[in-house]
């Protein structure tokens, strides 16, 4: 059967891997969370106290690096391995949020990174999230979706998915983060966020998880159709 590839970039926290998650689980494509893996970097990099700033600091840290997703048989969960270690829930929490930007717009983390993406969706129907997939990574992609949400709504979803975890964190300071995220990320020299030209624009502010699943899905099956 024929399969594609399906881009979802944007902001942070506009619910972008929850909902590649469900497409992906709905098309039985496999779904990649590229933000996964650069939060994956800046927990070694945090734990081996590596300065960002030595190129060559850097760069054996990447040789040293395996990042690989596999489904917990519990509950079906895609969880983040690390060097052979279940990172999920460490990576998820706000110090590293708070450093992830910085990391992520290192090149040579980048070139790594987008290397193994490549391979990761090499084969098609995949569903991969990120900042860079449209525009960097697969320029190619059949189907390319550009998620924003309101600062607020978002910072709230994110109050909650890190309440959930355990992590109670003052609204003030996710509202911080995002936004200092949101410059970085966009400002970055090296492939900043933005919109490709030929990505559809999905604003979440006012949908519900399900509908936003449906509207990709329904998109899917035009750039299938079209394919
Ligand atoms: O999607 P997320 O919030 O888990 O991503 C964490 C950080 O990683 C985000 O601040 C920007 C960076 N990132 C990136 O630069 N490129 C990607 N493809 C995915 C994430």
């Amino acid at each position: 059967m024929q399969k594609i590839t399906i881009a979802v970039d944007g902001y942070s926290s506009c619910g972008k891997s929850t909902t590649a998650k469900k497409v992906a689980a709905r098309l039985g494509y496999s779904y990649i969370d590229t933000g996964a893996m650069y939060r994956a970097v800046t927990l070694y990099f945090y734990q081996h106290l590596v300065t960002i700033t030595n190129e060559k600091d850097v760069a054996k840290a990447l040789d040293n690096i395996q990042i690989e997703f596999r489904r917990n048989p519990n509950d079906g969960r895609n969880e983040t391995y690390l060097n052979g270690l279940n990172v999920e829930d460490e990576i998820r929490k706000l110090y590293i949020a708070n450093q992830v930007s910085e990391v992520s717009a290192i090149a040579e983390v980048r070139h790594a990174m987008v290397a193994q993406q490549r391979k990761m969706g090499k084969k098609k129907g995949v569903v991969m999230d990120g900042r860079d997939i449209g525009t960097v990574v697969f320029p190619d992609a059949e189907l390319k979706i550009f998620m924003t949400a309101d600062p607020i709504i978002r910072a709230n979803r994110r109050q909650i998915e890190l309440n959930e975890r355990g992590d109670l964190v003052d609204i003030e300071e996710i509202i911080d983060n995002i936004k200092k995220r949101d410059l970085l990320d966009t400002t970055r020299k090296e492939s900043p966020l933005r919109k490709a030209e030929d990505a559809i624009d999905v604003d979440t502010s006012y949908m519900t998880l399900d509908e936003q699943v449906e509207m990709v899905c329904i998109l899917a099956d035009e750039a299938l159709s079209r394919a």
